[in-house]
């Protein structure tokens, strides 16, 4: 895989904090003029402000990316604002988990249009923006447990298998045209996300590092970027594991609470 330009403009939601805060910085810091976008005005504005006092140049949206017209309205927005756009992650989700016997049909709903619908309506605003320049990298930020379900995550793992899913067929339509389109599928980042896990969680880095991996390998526009390695071998062979061991092992390790 050859190394690409690095972006000079970057749009990236979910910004207001973790990994998309982190990457906001770190695309900042590489000298990208950054559009970040989340809901929480306060904390864009103050990110804005550390990047810019650092002489790095950013710019904020406010938006709820579950609205998909909002999404797309902001992609738009970010185009006009920093005159192209070289490159959008789509990196706003929520997290969250639930047996499924106290599973809350609202809370689905929310986790999809949030996970799922704003994440496409993100990607899919952007496309005909870099189609027109003839150039662009389209990037998800789905998650290693999208790869197969795990106890008391049935809608989390099934919301990052589907954006899995969508950036593939996005990667086999927009090949041809020159966009790229990698996959992020995180491990375990130290985040508010992560925060609230009481579960075991093995190999965990903290969000600059994760911002940092992903920036550099992202030079190259992989079609997946997993970390960390340990977790993806052992996500990668859960895959080929029968049901019943997987249930088992993955049970057993969710009850080591
Ligand atoms: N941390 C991990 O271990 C891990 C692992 C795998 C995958 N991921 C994925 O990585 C991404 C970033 O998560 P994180 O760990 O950095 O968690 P985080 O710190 O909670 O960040 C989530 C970001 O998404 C934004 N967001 C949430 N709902 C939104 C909405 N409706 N519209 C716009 N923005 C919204 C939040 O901002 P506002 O609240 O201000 O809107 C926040 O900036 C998520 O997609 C997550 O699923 C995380």
């Amino acid at each position: 895989m050859a190394k690409r330009r690095a972006p000079t403009t970057v749009l990236i939601t979910g910004a207001s904090s973790g990994i998309g805060r982190a990457l906001a910085i770190e695309y900042a810091r590489r000298g990208a003029r950054v559009m970040a976008v989340a809901r929480r005005e306060a904390e864009l504005a103050s990110l804005c402000e550390q990047i810019t006092a650092t002489g790095g140049s950013a710019t904020h949206a406010a938006c709820d990316v579950a609205d998909p017209e909002a999404a797309a309205e902001t992609v738009r927005r970010a185009e006009r604002e920093l005159g192209s756009l070289d490159m959008v992650i789509a990196n706003a989700g929520i997290g969250g988990v639930a047996h499924a016997s106290q599973m809350q049909v609202a809370a689905m709903a929310r986790m999809i249009d949030v996970n799922v619908r704003g994440a496409m309506a993100t990607l899919i605003a952007a496309i005909p923006i870099m189609l027109a320049q003839k150039a662009g990298q389209l990037v998800g930020v789905s998650s290693l447990a999208g790869r197969r379900a795990l106890p008391t995550s049935a809608v989390y793992s099934a919301s990052k298998a589907a954006l899995s899913v969508f950036l593939e067929g996005l990667r086999i339509d927009l090949d041809p045209s020159g966009l790229a389109v990698t996959d992020v599928q995180p491990g375990f980042v130290d985040t508010p996300i992560t925060e609230k896990n009481e579960f075991p969680m093995p190999f965990m880095w903290d969000a600059p590092k994760a911002a940092r991996v992903i920036a550099d390998r992202l030079q190259k526009a992989p079609r997946i970027l997993a970390f960390p390695l340990p977790l993806d071998w052992l996500t990668a062979l859960s895959r080929h594991l029968p049901y019943a061991v997987h249930a088992s092992i993955s049970r057993r390790m969710s009850s080591q609470r």
